[in-house]
């Protein structure tokens, strides 16, 4: 059975889509919305988009808001992605943190993978900071979250196809992973310095909590918000960090015509956003 969407509920779905996450879809992507969610109208049974509507408006069963969620959101990433960053943080930018919370007699460093998909970004900093002899004596606090509930169930599961670890060094794979039938298990010990929660960028309720941060990725999710919500999520990043503490974003996103309340600051052509 194939379904049609009418322009009028496409537009209602993509403000209700909107409102509840701040991911902005545009005329143009009507398909996407007709791809993600008609499987799911089938699978419920129910006659139409129209349907769909208004049960994510007005049913009672919340858990077809976290299903939507699931549903509409792009997940793709991989370990050591955008890896001049992670060049940088295991360089210069460890160190400058670890002089500058050791001025201020702290022996801790927080960071927070903000739109942390299934796990590899988390991940990835959790086996750098393990390598890290320098910040061996520090407590290491890994917050890790995402809005989707799918991503954060696997991404505690820790086990990740070839493609997902294409770009980790061999090392890192013989010590961190066991490997059978294509299949790669992160260890328990990476998996342990890592702690998942559910949050939305936009809410406030649920950024509240997290504060103090030594360092912040919040990389390739901006990308599907408009500016008005870049906004919004990009202040509670900055209210999440420590003054002076640093914010990744994605290397082909940029917060021009966001914020000017960061201080861009270049590290062997990275750039690394610093809380004023
Ligand atoms: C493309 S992935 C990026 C993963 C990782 N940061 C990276 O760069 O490889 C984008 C993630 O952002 C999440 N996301 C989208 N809207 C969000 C929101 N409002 N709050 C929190 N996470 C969100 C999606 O569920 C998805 O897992």
């Amino acid at each position: 059975m194939s379904l049609m969407m009418t322009d009028e509920i496409f537009k209602q779905l993509r403000d209700f889509i909107y409102e509840k996450s701040g991911i902005f879809i545009p005329d143009t992507k009507k398909y996407f919305v007709e791809n993600r969610l008609g499987r799911r109208v089938q699978e419920k049974s129910l006659k139409g988009y129209e349907d769909y509507l208004y049960v994510i408006k007005y049913g009672s069963d919340k858990n077809e808001l976290v299903k939507l969620f699931d549903l509409i959101t792009t997940n793709e990433t991989f370990f050591f992605r955008e890896p001049q960053q992670f060049d940088v943080l295991r360089g210069e930018l460890l160190s400058r943190i670890v002089a500058e919370n050791t001025k201020a007699g702290r022996r801790d460093i927080k960071v927070w993978s903000a739109a942390s998909s299934t796990g590899e970004e988390p991940y990835t900093i959790a086996m750098l900071f393990q390598e890290k002899s320098e910040i061996s004596g520090f407590r290491k606090e890994i917050f890790a979250s995402d809005l989707s509930e799918s991503v954060l169930s696997s991404a505690k599961v820790g086990v990740y196809g070839s493609y997902a670890v294409r770009n980790v060094p061999e090392a890192y794979l013989k010590k961190y992973f066991s490997n059978s039938s294509q299949q790669y298990a992160l260890s328990s010990a990476i998996k342990s310095m890592v702690r998942f929660l559910k949050v939305n960028l936009i809410e406030e309720r649920d950024v509240r909590a997290i504060r103090g941060m030594d360092l912040v990725f919040c990389r390739n999710v901006l990308i599907y918000f408009d500016e008005k919500a870049k906004q919004k999520a990009v202040s509670q990043l900055y209210d999440a960090l420590r003054p002076g503490g640093y914010l990744f974003i994605g290397t082909s996103e940029s917060l021009h015509n966001v914020t000017r309340a960061f201080r861009p600051v270049v590290i062997n052509k990275v750039i690394i956003y610093q809380k004023g």
